[in-house]
């Protein structure tokens, strides 16, 4: 998709689509409305009203304009209320407005409303008009492939200021959530852990990044036992993924850490077949660390960051790790087992002990973790777990901004008794009530005292329905917050 900075009025502008931002306390007076009524002679209020537009948040109103002016058809794009309306509104508008030419494909003009700081509102533009162009069809044949596609958006905004660089932004940070869409969607027969440290390597080789892969002899070295158990059942074999970037005088080190079960049947705790049906996704937290980091190179922050992935399938088998084992972390305690399905929290730790000795500034952690989490938070809002109130704050700024939905969960002391065991240093599950806070307990155990953030993000990790900037399937969720609060880190 190109996107250009348009500075032609309008009404001038030759193009399939014009789409008008519309927040719903100012749609009465809103000049771009009033001026394209009156290029149509009165026929756009008329609508407006016949249809019952109120510029909500859930409504889209289009027409055809039948020559009376250069663009075909105009979308009016509700965005609710004008008092809230920030750039998280305006990445949904222009999704929504590029998905609405999705039918007849070509060149999507759109024309915003004041919401927020400039540059975020421009980077958002940009956003949203390439994620609602993102679909998922390599899989499909035939006319079932949409071959008509927006290909040309112009940011009816000018090219004033910062805008240029701020639509490069946005273009980016949608390339990298796209890619974490694409690999959350590709079936785990072909996105096995040998094929995401190939990506990881594509990754590397496109953007100069340094990366190391640790085979299973590698993470045998490294004494990653709770990891390794893990894998031991599936035929396919296990890779450990580091990929940094390290650019000259970082005076701040940032370790992502993704959960990256690429396959997550339960193991010999076997999951029933409905629970089963998108463990292909388990790898979200795995995708959007490796992802984000294109993004990170090619705006070449000034901040060390280390993105690291435990990849491997959960599997039962003859060779599968048993209920009843007890296992060696790579940090020295042992574990356990009294559940092999809790298998991301014991791929998590061995990852989060490996990346302590990168020494960093602080460890942030992504995890298609637990259904108790969206037990808790429901389907579309991630869990936030710390130890470090500064960071958590900063965290959840950056999230708000980059607008993806947050929210702070506590790790109770009182619940930390749930995880101890008779024969071991700990058991790798609780009981039933705050299952998202003792596995976020449980690998606290293994942070130390390192600031860290726990996000858990088994609900927002996948869409059950298309909406905003949003398609159904893999979400990409939280690489843009993990571009937006190390991009605030480098500034500051
Ligand atoms: N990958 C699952 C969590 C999950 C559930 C992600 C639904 C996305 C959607 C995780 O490995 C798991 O199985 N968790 C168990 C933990 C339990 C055994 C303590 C769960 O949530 O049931
Ligand atoms: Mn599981
Ligand atoms: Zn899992």
């Amino acid at each position: 998709m190109e996107i250009l900075l348009t500075t032609t009025p309008p009404l001038e502008l030759a193009c399939d689509l014009l789409a008008i931002a519309c927040d719903e306390d100012t749609l009465a007076e809103n000049a771009h409305v009033t001026s394209v009524d009156h290029a149509l002679g009165g026929v756009l209020r008329r609508v407006i009203e016949e249809e019952r537009f109120r510029a909500k948040p859930t409504q889209s109103l289009m027409i055809h304009t039948h020559g009376r002016i250069p663009a075909s058809r105009v979308v009016l794009v509700g965005i609710g209320p004008r008092s809230t309306a920030r750039s998280p509104h305006l990445r949904s508008f222009a999704a929504r407005a590029v998905r609405a030419a999705g039918v007849f494909g070509g060149t999507v003009a759109l024309l915003p409303c004041p919401a927020g700081d400039p540059a975020a509102a421009v980077q958002a533009l940009a956003e949203g008009a390439v994620l609602g162009g993102y679909r998922f069809d390599k899989y499909l044949t035939g006319e079932k492939r949409n071959p008509r596609v927006v290909k040309k958006t112009h940011l009816l905004i000018g090219d004033a200021g910062n805008a240029p660089a701020a639509a490069k932004r946005g273009q980016r940070v949608a390339a990298a959530v796209s890619r974490a869409r694409d690999l959350v969607n590709e079936p785990a027969g072909v996105l096995t852990p040998a094929k995401l440290a190939e990506v990881a390597q594509e990754l590397a080789a496109k953007n100069d990044l340094n990366l190391a892969v640790l085979g299973p002899e590698e993470c045998r070295a490294q004494g990653m036992g709770l990891f390794l158990a893990v894998a031991q059942g599936s035929t396919e074999e296990p890779r450990f993924i580091h990929l940094s970037w390290k650019p000259a005088a970082a005076s701040k080190c940032i370790v992502l850490v993704g959960k990256g079960v690429t396959f997550d049947s339960g193991g010999l705790s076997l999951k029933p077949n409905d629970s089963m049906l998108d463990m292909k996704t388990d790898m979200a937290g795995a995708a959007a660390v490796l992802s984000v980091m294109e993004v990170v190179a090619q705006e070449n922050l000034s901040v060390e960051v280390h993105a690291l992935a435990a990849c491997t399938e959960n599997m039962p088998s003859g060779r599968a790790y048993k209920l009843g084992d007890v296992l060696h972390s790579k940090a020295g305690k042992t574990v356990e087992i009294n559940n092999t399905d809790a298998e991301g929290r014991l791929t998590l730790a061995d990852a989060i002990t490996y990346g302590r000795e990168l020494r960093p500034t602080a460890i942030i952690d992504f995890a298609t973790l637990t259904g108790a989490c969206m037990v808790a938070l429901g389907p579309e809002i991630a869990g936030v777990m710390s130890n470090d109130e500064t960071l958590s704050k900063e965290w959840m700024a950056a999230a708000l901004t980059a607008g993806e939905e947050m929210w702070p969960l506590p790790l109770p002391d009182s619940l930390v008794d749930q995880l101890k065991s008779d024969v071991a240093d700990m058991k790798n599950t609780g009981e039933r009530w705050g299952g998202a806070l003792t596995a976020g307990l449980f690998l606290k155990e293994f942070v130390g005292p390192t600031p860290w953030v726990h996000v858990d993000l088994a609900g927002p990790s996948t869409a059950s329905k298309e909406a905003g900037h949003l398609a159904k399937g893999g979400t990409g969720f939280a690489v843009a917050t993990i571009f937006e609060y190390l991009r605030r880190l480098g500034a500051a």
